[in-house]
């Protein structure tokens, strides 16, 4: 075994481990000290643990199935039902709406569709008769998932779906969005973040305040906007009809929309090959976002951005989002150059440890900055699956070896600086685990193209 052989073999069993140590019953936190789980969390985490049991990835996305609303939508979290968590379901109430299950409690809200991803990728390790019925049990839920993306939020029925709130991108506090909250109503927020009680009231919501360092998450008046988005939702009801009737926050966001394409191409792909026709609207809703992708493009700038639902007018400012049409996997080629291009440009995303997740010559980048210029595996993941599908084999290939080596030498954390590959947010985290699983043991990404 050579050295460097025998550092693959050491990272993976650090990775298997976290897994392993982070399985609560049926499904996987995404680290220690939390006891939910989370949506795309547990999508990135089954792709990781189709190498290891294909069972347990297959129990993981069922587990997530289990919160699906009557409506369709799959909400972003699902609460663990005991004493100690009571707290996190009042804060949500999520019962209030209708549709809502009545036998586990849940968020009120969603995250990106990254399902019919993680599906797909489990039925890639399955043989042919097992991965038919494994395509069979999900394609129902998956139907109702995406038709509610549509019915929900596309009421215009521009091919867009529209956001509610920034946990919905799954990047927290991403520059566009934290752009769009300050412009609104929450100047009130900073001026009370300065004040004592407002700050202890922000440090009781962090969940995680014991093992982050301080400046790694949300500044005060971030954490604050958003629970203060989060009360708005809740009165009414999550009710969709309610929100938007004074919609002040909505957005129609790229990344989200991006994964929603690639989802679709899954979508398609699973009904065919059990040989099930999709319905007609879902079809039809499907084939319009592939066109509206052209809405989001900045002739000027070029490089797509997200959309305010409202004003229709684009939010201009770059993050990582700028680089999942890659994933989406429906821009030309041509547009894709442009796109690889800035992983090249050193004012851009060129670092040593990519892909930042803000360019580092941006006003918003802090190295340790939540998603606010770190690098996470998991954008990582889709960026260098999207770099391959168009053939950019180069950059992908760098990406991969710079994601291991990063947890290499930093261990298996929740995001790392960009610079220089130091760790940040959580230690031994659930999804930085199984894409380091899956970069490792899938084929794909070590084939000499
Ligand atoms: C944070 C992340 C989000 C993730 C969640 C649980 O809110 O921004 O993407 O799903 O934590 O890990």
């Amino acid at each position: 075994m050579t050295d460097n052989q025998a550092a693959d073999k050491d990272l993976l069993d650090q990775a298997i481990k976290v897994l392993n140590d982070n399985q609560r019953g049926d499904h996987t936190v995404p680290a220690d000290g939390y006891s939910h789980q989370w949506l795309w969390d547990s999508c990135f985490t089954a792709i990781g643990l189709r190498h290891m049991d294909i069972e347990r990835a297959k129990i993981e996305i069922l587990s997530l199935l289990r919160g699906q609303w009557a409506n369709g939508m799959l909400p972003h979290m699902i609460f663990v039902d005991d004493d100690e968590h009571r707290r996190d379901r009042n804060m949500w109430r999520s019962r209030l709406n209708p549709y809502a299950p009545d036998h586990i409690a849940t968020s009120g809200i969603t995250q990106p569709p990254v399902l019919a991803e993680a599906i797909v990728q489990i039925g890639a390790k399955m043989a042919a008769p097992d991965r038919h019925t494994w395509y069979q049990t999900v394609l129902p839920a998956l139907i109702a998932y995406h038709s509610w993306l549509y019915t929900e939020r596309d009421p215009h029925g521009e091919g867009l779906a529209l956001l509610v709130h920034p946990w919905e991108t799954g990047l927290d506090n991403t520059p566009p969005w934290m752009n769009e909250l300050a412009e609104h109503d929450f100047s009130i927020w900073i001026k009370l973040a300065t004040k004592k009680p407002v700050q202890v009231i922000a440090n009781f919501f962090r969940r995680d305040k014991r093992f982050i360092m301080p400046g790694q998450r949300l500044s005060i008046f971030e954490g604050l906007a958003l629970f203060s988005v989060q009360r708005r939702l809740r009165r009414k009801n999550y009710a969709i009809d309610k929100i938007l009737s004074h919609a002040l926050f909505a957005i129609e966001d790229l990344s989200f929309n991006c994964i929603l394409m690639r989802a679709n191409q899954h979508l398609k792909d699973i009904a065919a090959s059990v040989g099930r026709e999709l319905p007609v609207e879902l079809t039809k809703s499907m084939a319009k976002t592939e066109e509206a992708m052209e809405l989001l493009w900045d002739a000027y700038g070029s490089k797509y951005y997200s959309r305010n639902f409202v004003t229709h007018k684009l939010i201009k400012i770059d993050s990582i989002a700028t680089l999942m049409p890659l994933y989406s996997g429906v821009v030309s080629k041509e547009r894709a150059d442009q796109l690889v291009a800035l992983l090249h440009n050193s004012k851009e995303f060129k670092t040593d440890y990519p892909v930042a997740s803000v360019p580092i010559q941006s006003s918003w980048f802090k190295p340790h900055g939540y998603w606010q210029g770190p690098a996470w595996l998991n954008t990582n993941w889709m960026i260098i699956d999207g770099l391959q599908r168009y053939g950019f084999h180069e950059e992908a290939k760098t990406i991969v070896k710079q994601s291991l080596a990063m947890t290499k030498k930093s261990g298996i954390y929740e995001y790392f600086s960009p610079l220089d590959g130091s760790p940040a947010g959580a230690r031994d985290f659930s999804w930085t685990a199984a894409m380091v699983v899956d970069l490792l043991q899938d084929k794909r990404f070590h084939s000499e193209k």
